[in-house]
């Protein structure tokens, strides 16, 4: 009855945290601080992004950013998939997303500022850009994702890559329930699930239009 207890219930939260810190390290070995301190960067740098632009336009165009580097597991769970060696320096060499980070904005418009600001700084190169916000996926996925090439002088190749997502909140929101339907096992009517939830993404959609719209016009007066 552990969740009865606040503090049993706060060092479950804690132990878990470190476990898989721990997992992690044990599995990235000597690239791990490295990961976390080009992560530092790129977040910094993100926000360095954001604030400038927040500071032309008067407003903040960011809701939240978050970052993280893929579990251990996940990763050899991805690895293993794509029918590659499960090791880190596998990881390095195929994987784009071991350093990820999401930015949820407002507006879709801000997604699209945001991504040229990236562009326009150029401090890392731009590797690959999927739009699935002009061609969703065909689930209703929506989202704008980068991939980037940052300099890592103790790979291999001496770089690595790093994927950034953009997306407003309404295409946040739907992604983080569509992510938990997909990773539970059963599910009585998934036809109907699927259906209704790409329904919701639409409707979604054309709600972040409507707010944009609404937006656009409360700033011209
Ligand atoms: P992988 O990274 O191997 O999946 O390559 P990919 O070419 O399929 O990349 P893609 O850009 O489609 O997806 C990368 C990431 O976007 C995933 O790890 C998820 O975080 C997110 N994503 C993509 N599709 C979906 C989706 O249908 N639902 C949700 N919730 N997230 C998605
Ligand atoms: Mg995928």
């Amino acid at each position: 009855m552990i969740f009865d207890d606040p503090m049993g219930k706060l060092w479950w939260i804690v132990e878990r945290g470190l476990f898989v810190e721990e997992k992690q390290s044990a599995y990235y070995g000597q690239y791990y601080t490295p990961l976390q301190e080009l992560e530092q960067e790129v977040l910094q740098w993100l926000r360095s992004l954001v604030d400038t632009y927040a500071e032309q336009a008067g407003e903040t165009p960011v809701e939240h950013i978050r970052s993280r580097i893929k579990t251990a597991d996940g990763m050899k769970e991805k690895l293993h998939k794509k029918g590659f060696a499960t090791d880190a320096d596998s990881a390095l060499s195929h994987i784009s997303d071991i350093v990820g980070f999401r930015l949820v904005t407002h507006f879709v418009g801000e997604v699209y500022d945001i991504v040229d600001s990236m562009r326009r700084d150029g401090r890392y190169r731009i590797v690959k850009e999927k739009d699935y916000i002009a061609a969703p996926k065909p689930n209703g996925y929506r989202s704008y994702h980068v991939i980037l090439e940052c300099p890592f002088p103790v790979a291999q190749a001496g770089k690595i890559q790093i994927e950034v997502q953009l997306r407003t909140i309404a295409m946040d929101c739907w992604a983080s329930l569509e992510h938990e339907m997909k990773y539970k096992k059963h599910i009585d009517n998934v036809e109907l699930i699927e259906r209704e939830l790409k329904r919701c993404a639409g409707e979604m959609a054309s709600t972040d239009l409507t707010m944009q719209t609404l937006r656009d016009m409360i700033r011209k007066e």
